[in-house]
């Protein structure tokens, strides 16, 4: 009973997909010219599996309907909603762009939906189930996985950042779909990737996303990089913008994560004043405590002076000296 619920679940989500991708791709419409628009290509849209929900409230209703699945069914798997007030049924996906979400062994799990406007909600998921957990899965493991790069993964924030990165090439890009990381996620990753660079939108959500997986990141022991994009660029504007060549550049460049907080640390206290440099001061040594290995503390406070001009002396009194809040 449970293998065959199992089976309807993902049979139902696999026959959506097919769906709408037949909706993007037959004949030129709306979600075709958008997806275009932005740079996508027609293999990119195929290995993805895009697709396009109709401006209706039945169309899938009615094909999987159709097809021989129950409403019942058909409302476990996320794709309808039950109407409050009438003992009815509509489609949850109503014109917008389908992202098919995989699990690790590529069954269609879950759904998400672009607007093809400036309307919201931007993206619209399907609600968890057993099946589908936002807090679990990497879209474009499926592919990743198998596409490390000496070892090395990148993680983006969205689906269009996965499909940009793909599309040139860096097959191995997964992206938390918008929530921060957690420890699952860490644990994923660690099972196919010896070293993760970080590549979140370059804005404030991103660089505090950021700062918060590194520690995530850092209880799983696996290498942690962080790839800095200008502010307002996602990877997907940064590699349409740039090139594939630029965003290599940027990967080679990738700051180890000691250097990316104390990177942040000197934009927050950026400041000549006092006050500043004082709490540039406070803020590194509170980064450079944490650092586990002694060879890598004595060679990051060596240079410190030189990098903040606050003394290496004065840096490890306030290491030890006295307790140091976190922020
Ligand atoms: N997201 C979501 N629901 C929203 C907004 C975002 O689930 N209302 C998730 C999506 O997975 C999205 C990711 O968070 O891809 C990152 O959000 P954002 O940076 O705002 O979107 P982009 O991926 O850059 O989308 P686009 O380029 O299409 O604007
Ligand atoms: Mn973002
Ligand atoms: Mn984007
Ligand atoms: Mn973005
Ligand atoms: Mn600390």
């Amino acid at each position: 009973e449970r293998q065959k619920n199992d089976r309807i679940y993902y049979d139902i989500n696999r026959q959506a997909g097919r769906y709408f991708y037949d909706n993007l791709v037959q004949g030129r419409n709306l979600a075709q010219d958008y997806l275009i628009k932005r740079g996508l290509t027609v293999k990119a849209i195929k290995s993805f599996g895009l697709g396009y929900a109709l401006d209706g409230w039945d169309y899938l209703l009615n094909y999987l309907i159709k097809k021989g699945y129950t409403k019942e069914d058909i409302e476990k798997s996320g794709l309808i909603v039950k109407s409050k007030q009438k003992d009815s049924y509509y489609d949850r996906f109503r014109k917008r762009i389908m992202f098919p979400i995989f699990d690790v062994r590529g069954n269609v799990i879950a759904f998400g939906g672009r607007v093809l406007d400036d309307a919201l909600p931007k993206y619209l998921n399907s609600p968890e189930t057993k099946y589908f957990n936002k807090s679990e899965i990497l879209y474009g493991l499926h592919i990743a996985r198998k596409n490390a790069i000496n070892g090395q993964g990148i993680l983006v924030e969205g689906y269009m950042d996965v499909i940009a990165l793909h599309q040139q090439g860096l097959k191995n890009t997964v992206a938390t779909l918008g929530t921060s990381l957690t420890q699952g996620h860490a644990v994923t990753l660690k099972k196919y990737f010896n070293e993760i660079v970080i590549c979140f939108d370059g804005d404030s959500a991103g660089i505090k996303a950021t700062l918060r997986s590194i520690e995530i990141l850092q209880n799983v022991h696996i290498d942690i990089k962080v790839l800095t994009l200008p502010n307002n660029m996602d990877p997907d504007d940064f590699i349409k913008k740039k090139g594939k060549d630029a965003f290599e550049k940027k990967i080679k460049e990738a700051l180890n994560f000691i250097d990316y907080k104390i990177y942040i640390a000197q934009q927050k206290y950026s400041s000549k004043s006092l006050e500043d440099q004082i709490k540039l001061g406070k803020a590194v040594a509170n980064i450079l405590k944490d650092i586990k290995s002694p060879i890598e503390q004595e060679t990051y406070l060596k240079n410190i002076e030189e990098k903040i001009g606050i003394s290496k002396d004065a840096i490890i009194a306030e290491m030890y000296g006295r307790k140091v809040s976190m922020n």
